[in-house]
């Protein structure tokens, strides 16, 4: 295939790229409680679609100094937290409200928004979006944050820099310049510019904590004072995935306390309001390390789909690696023993080091890298999917079609974004990594907390994924101290039933069922009372994006008090679930295992050959999909050589491949 052209049109496309327009048909409101507050918004018109219902995208603006609340946080940083929300598609004003966010930590919300539940999909021209029928907008109003600080389209200071794509590090990174004064580089396939935030370590929140602060500073303007949400039903829930294990908990927990001072009259907060918590929901989430840690061992070795990615001697190793006095179990425990007498907000380590007894560099310091980052090496070495143990690694799926679509221009201007779309934030995930907030505990705890407190949290996940695999999700859920967490373990699991996943309802469906449709068993349903775990089958970590219509069914029956099961059943304090006690017994048939497919803009769906001829441009592309390989000086070589096939990698480097939950 002789592709030459298409690679120079290709090149001169990117030769002319710009950064992001110029914001216009932007609303501007200052705050009523908060002087410098200010709410700037607009209305996109994209991606919801549906004649009538209304979406809003823009900003809640945070001056430095806002978070020095007397909490002893030092905040002399800019704080721009990005919001899209969709108005339920039904009724609007009589719904309930959910956040939703992505993980990481540093991962950005439009993955949930374009790839998971949002209104619409991004078709594989990167250009044009299609209609969701599943999308979590139907009876819920939903806002999607891109949170902390400099994550997504998030901002502290708006930084020009030069932007390289590259196989590992994360898929990218940014490096500031000034091109007023250097003038502009030459852009190719991978280095290109615009304008990011600025990638500052220290004007970020760098721990769970420390972004729930944040976090209730920008709920407090945004529910109160964003004109465009008047609600009737004033319950607010939060959805959240993978990170969100501890995102999740922290968040709410920290919200419910706020909440609890408010009461109580001891915040002394002008303007503070009182935020009615209903529901937290965590898909395939990272609640606590010390309990979900074994199971990376385990489910590489052990799972129901009959893939042995560990083979017996690698399994005894890493299990006596693990289990071995003064082995990962112990150091990880330890870790955390010693943490819990540090508050997460303000861990200074190196200022307060020589004070700081137990000594957290050496009890912490390299956990993470010894017990976790070494067992996903060796993972990742028999090339499986991180997200999906039925995948190669180069996983192509969700397909990566949102990167393109948020790198064009039409859409920044829609959304009236002054930065270019980063999907994940290294600034973000190396403060937190600094914190070994991934490492912390506590999150159970939260979660036990919101429980008795009477929020109601449900537990979801797919059982092909290994990042955060259901086997360590089970053990988080008998984890979970609370008021009945006897009960609960004593409880059976049902089947969950939701439609089938390519049934295409007509209209919205109630509770995630249509009378006329016969439910499969989607999964399998432990519940009691408000509190749930869900094993759904044949789903990777993004379960809406594998299935929709069961991670839909779940989301309903949770926000509307149904049990998550069937959908039949009010939520009662009596409501438990009846059957088998584990559900090992059910096994699955893996589904066949996708090609890899390089997408420019996703690095990590390229092999490395594929990526070496990225690299030096010997490409043709077309939507950001490598189509064709163009003769090198090596005439002997076949030219479509590596575009499909899975090379294997022999030594991974780089951690942000790894720590992305
Ligand atoms: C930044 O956005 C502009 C469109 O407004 C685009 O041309 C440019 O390629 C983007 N840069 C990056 C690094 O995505
Ligand atoms: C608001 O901004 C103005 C101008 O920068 C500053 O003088 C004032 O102190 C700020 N107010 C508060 C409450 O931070
Ligand atoms: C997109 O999908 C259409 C229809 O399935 C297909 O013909 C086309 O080749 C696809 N384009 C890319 C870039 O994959
Ligand atoms: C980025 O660089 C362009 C071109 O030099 C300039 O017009 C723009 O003001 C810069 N933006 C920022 C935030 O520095
Ligand atoms: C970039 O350089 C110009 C010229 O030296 C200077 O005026 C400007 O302040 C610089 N911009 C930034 C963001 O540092
Ligand atoms: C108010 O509630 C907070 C949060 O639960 C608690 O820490 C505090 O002790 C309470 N104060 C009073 C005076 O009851
Ligand atoms: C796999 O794990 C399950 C749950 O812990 C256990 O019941 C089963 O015996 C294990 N199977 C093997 C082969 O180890
Ligand atoms: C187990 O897997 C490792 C890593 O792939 C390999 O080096 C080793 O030879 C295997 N051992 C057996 C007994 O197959
Ligand atoms: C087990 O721990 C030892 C000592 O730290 C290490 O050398 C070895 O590589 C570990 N084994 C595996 C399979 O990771
Ligand atoms: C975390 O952030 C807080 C608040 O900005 C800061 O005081 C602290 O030094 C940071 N900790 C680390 C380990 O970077
Ligand atoms: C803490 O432990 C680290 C790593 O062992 C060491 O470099 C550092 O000097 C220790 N700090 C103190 C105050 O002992
Ligand atoms: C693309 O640009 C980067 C940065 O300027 C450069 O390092 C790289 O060699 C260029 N690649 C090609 C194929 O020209």
């Amino acid at each position: 295939m002789r592709v030459q052209q298409l690679v120079l049109g290709g090149l001169l496309g990117l030769a002319c790229a710009q950064f992001p327009p110029k914001r216009e048909g932007i609303k501007w409101l200052k705050s009523k409680f908060h002087e410098n507050v200010t709410i700037s918004y607009k209305e996109p018109g994209i991606c919801e679609t549906t004649p009538g219902v209304k979406s809003y995208s823009g900003y809640v603006h945070l001056p430095p100094g806002l978070l020095d609340d007397g909490s002893g946080e030092v905040q002399n940083y800019p704080i721009n937290t990005f919001f899209w929300f969709f108005e339920a598609r039904n009724d609007p004003a009589n719904s309930p409200l959910a956040i939703w966010l992505n993980g990481g930590p540093g991962g950005s919300s439009m993955m949930g928004l374009l790839e998971e539940n949002g209104p619409c999909r991004v078709a594989n021209d990167s250009k044009t979006t299609y209609p969701n029928p599943w999308s979590w907008n139907n009876e819920v109003n939903m806002l999607y944050l891109d949170q902390p600080n400099q994550v997504g389209f998030s901002y502290d200071v708006l930084t020009n820099g030069t932007w390289q794509l590259d196989e590992y590090d994360g898929g990218f990174s940014v490096v500031p310049a000034n091109f007023t004064k250097d003038g502009l580089p030459e852009a190719n396939l991978t280095s290109h510019y615009g304008t990011f935030a600025s990638q500052n370590l220290c004007q970020t929140a760098n721990s769970t904590t420390h972004a729930a602060h944040a976090l209730w500073h920008f709920a407090q303007t945004w529910f109160f004072e964003f004109p465009h949400y008047k609600p009737a039903d004033d319950r607010i829930s939060l959805w959240t995935e993978s990170y969100g294990g501890h995102y999740g908990p922290g968040i709410m927990n920290f919200f419910q306390q706020q909440n609890e001072k408010i009461a109580n009259g001891s915040l002394d907060e002008q303007g503070a309001q009182y935020m009615h918590l209903d529901t937290l929901g965590i898909i395939n989430g990272l609640l606590d390390m010390a309990v979900q840690g074994e199971s990376y061992i385990q489910f590489a070795y052990n799972n129901t789909y009959g893939i042995d990615v560990f083979n017996q001697s690698i399994y005894d190793e890493l299990m006596h690696n693990w289990t071995k006095p003064d082995g990962c179990k112990q150091r990880v425990s330890a870790c955390q023993a010693a943490l819990k007498d540090h508050d997460a907000t303000f861990l200074i380590l190196s200022k307060t080091a020589a004070v700081m007894k137990p000594n957290l560099t050496e009890i912490c310091g390299n956990v993470e890298d010894d017990c976790w980052v070494n067992i996903i090496k060796q993972y990742y070495a028999e090339d499986r999917g991180f997200y999906d143990i039925a995948h190669p690694m180069r996983d192509p799926f969700p397909p990566p079609h949102m990167y393109g679509y948020l790198a064009s221009e039409p859409v920044l201007a829609a959304l009236g974004v002054p930065v270019n779309y980063s999907e994940h934030s290294a600034a973000v995930s190396s403060d937190f990594q600094r914190t070994y907030d991934m490492l912390r505990g506590g999150f159970l705890d939260a979660a036990g907390e919101l429980l008795d407190a009477g929020v109601k949290v449900h537990l979801v996940y797919g059982d092909r994924d290994y990042a955060c695999n259901w086997a360590g999700g089970e053990k988080a859920s008998l984890a979970v101290p609370h008021k009945r967490a006897d009960e609960f373990a004593a409880a059976g699991y049902e089947a969950f039933l939701a439609v089938a996943p390519d049934y295409v309802p007509s209209s919205h469906l109630s509770l995630g069922k249509d009378t006329d449709e016969k439910e499969v068993v989607a999964g399998m349903t432990r519940q009691v009372g408000n509190f749930s775990f869900t094993r759904v089958f044949q789903a990777g970590h993004e379960v809406p994006s594998y299935q929709p219509a069961a991670a839909y069914a779940a989301f309903m029956r949770a926000m509307f008090d149904r049990d998550i099961a069937t959908g039949l059943r009010r939520v009662t304090s009596d409501l438990a679930t009846v059957g088998p006690a584990d559900t090992w017994f059910i096994k699955n048939v893996p589904p066949p295992r996708p090609e890899p497919r390089c997408y420019i803009l996703k690095p990590g769906t390229c092999t490395p050959e594929v990526w070496a001829k990225v690299k030096k441009g010997k490409v043709a592309v077309k939507d950001y999909y490598v189509i064709g390989i163009i003769d090198d000086d090596d005439k002997d070589k076949d030219e479509d050589e590596g575009v499909s096939g899975v090379p294997l990698e022999e030594d991974v480097e780089g951690r942000e491949i790894f720590g992305e939950l």
